[in-house]
């Protein structure tokens, strides 16, 4: 089964940087068990969907959308205007979100259900904070239940990360890793045996991509920092 390897660049890179990023990414022969996702700033989704559409397994998709379909929400990007630059994905939820931008659980439910109307594949973040260590579990459960209240889980992709790995250099041990991926895997796995897609997330890099992709309940991974370089992203992409 393909493995998702997915580049957030978060609010890094002005355009010239994105534009030779995407050219020298573009000569790089992607592994065919592999699916990259690209993610860079918004005003670049179509650039990069026009440079790299004739790569089979590379795709292109967006950090956040709009909670509202169309109207009177200045310097917001709905869900179709996303689409419409090509871009096939797009992350919603993000920690950095709901931290710093108090984006609650309800309100990514709402993003969620209009990405997937608008024919976006939404990845849905969730993980806990380290003082919540304890009750991860609860903590994980209710982001998802809210977050994902009347969704259809064969149309989105569950990234989880924990909190304190993101952007740290610390990386949850993989038996963590595989203790939560089964856990969400159990209590969303639908009546006819659909198992999520559930990707992990948190200080990914060259020297532990590979024995995380190893691990048969994780689904993928998202990369911040580390996917910054073109190069070393592509290491973590032939892991
Ligand atoms: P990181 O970020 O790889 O820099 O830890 C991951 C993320 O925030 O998605």
């Amino acid at each position: 089964m393909t493995k998702f390897i997915i580049a957030n660049y978060k609010m890094n890179k002005n355009f010239d940087e994105c534009m030779d990023y995407i050219n020298t990414f573009k000569n790089f022969r992607l592994p065919r068990e592999r699916t990259v996702v690209i993610c860079p700033p918004d005003y670049v989704l179509d650039n990069f969907a026009s440079v790299i559409h004739k790569k089979k397994n590379c795709f292109v998709g967006a950090q956040d959308s709009a909670i509202e379909r169309d109207g009177s929400m200045t310097g917001e990007l709905s869900a179709t205007m996303i689409k419409s630059t090509g871009a096939k994905y797009v992350i919603l939820g993000h920690s950095e979100r709901r931290n710093k931008l108090g984006e609650t659980s309800g309100e990514v439910n709402k993003k969620v259900k209009l990405a997937v109307e608008a024919g976006l594949v939404p990845i849905v973040c969730v993980g806990e904070k380290l003082e919540e260590t304890k009750k991860r579990k609860s903590v994980i459960l209710n982001q998802l239940k809210e977050s994902l209240k009347g969704v259809d889980i064969s149309k989105i992709i569950i990234a989880y990360e924990p909190i304190w790995a993101i952007g740290t250099g610390k990386t949850c041990d993989v038996k963590d890793i595989q203790f939560v991926h089964q856990y969400i895997k159990s209590k969303l796995s639908t009546k006819n045996n659909f198992e999520p897609v559930i990707v992990y997330g948190g200080s990914v890099k060259p020297s532990n991509a590979g024995e995380i992709l190893s691990l048969e309940c994780v689904d993928g991974v998202l990369v911040g920092g580390s996917s910054l370089d073109p190069y070393e992203f592509y290491k973590i992409v032939k892991s």
